[in-house]
């Protein structure tokens, strides 16, 4: 299979304040980690996947994730570009055959497999990047002085973006290569190449887990599941 997930995972996740990295904290006895890298093995898309894991951890990294063909840890680095560039490094050795790749924060561990279908499946369809975004569900005020209110934002042209982001391979290189600063998004780089970006919808189980409060609706929304809500 000719696509390849990077997987951010080095984070130290001070906004969660477990007692350990984000992605090694468990839901329901796996890690933020390992169902991350099992929703991107079951959307039968991904061939390879590349994790960067705090360059520290990554014993304890390998040994959560699921003992399959195709799964490799690199060591990730101080912010999360330094950590997808480094995965990106990886990909000649670690899936030469890759022309499509993923990059999807081990955060957003449960994504569900369609989010990743519909990813994967455009940027074969010819586009070179491609994002799940959703609509904004709150209204939106700009701000300025003290917090004060400028402006109501129209939020009909606005949408939250999700991961995993796909593009094509190349694509993201000449995004990385150029990139000078540190960024959040890999899509706003692949933007300042002047390449088109498209949207596939976005699933509000890919919420990216932050806080304490989003790892509980984690927990209830996987609970209700289970019992075929
Ligand atoms: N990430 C990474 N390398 C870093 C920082 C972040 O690979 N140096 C990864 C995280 O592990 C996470 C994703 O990027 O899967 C999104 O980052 P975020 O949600 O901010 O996670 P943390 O940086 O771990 O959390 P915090 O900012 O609260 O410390
Ligand atoms: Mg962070």
């Amino acid at each position: 299979m000719s696509v390849v997930a990077l997987v951010p995972a080095a984070g130290r996740g001070v906004r969660l304040g477990a007692d350990k990295p984000k992605a090694l904290v468990p839901v329901k006895g796996e890690s933020l980690l390992s169902h991350s890298v099992r929703g991107l093995l079951a959307s039968d898309r991904v061939g390879q996947v590349i994790v960067a894991a705090p360059a520290e951890q990554r014993g304890a990294v390998q040994a959560e994730l699921p003992d399959v063909p195709g799964v490799h840890v690199v060591s990730g680095g101080a912010e999360r570009s330094d950590s997808v560039r480094r995965a990106l490094g990886c990909v000649d050795e670690l899936a030469p055959t890759a022309r499509t790749v993923l990059v999807h924060d081990a955060a957003r561990a449960f994504t569900p497999p369609v989010v990743i279908r519909d990813v994967v499946d455009a940027v074969e369809r010819g586009a070179p990047a491609v994002i799940p975004v959703l609509p904004v569900a709150d209204t939106v005020k700009e701000i300025g002085t003290g917090e004060a209110v400028l402006r109501t934002v129209d939020r009909s042209h606005l949408r939250t973006v999700q991961t995993p982001q796909g593009f094509a391979l190349d694509v993201l290189r000449r995004a990385y290569d150029v990139a000078e600063d540190i960024a959040t998004d890999d899509a706003g780089l692949v933007e300042r190449l002047g390449e088109p970006v498209a949207t596939v919808p976005g699933h509000p189980r890919a919420l990216k887990i932050t806080t304490e409060f989003d790892l509980a609706v984690a927990e209830a929304v996987l609970a209700a599941t289970d019992h075929g809500g």
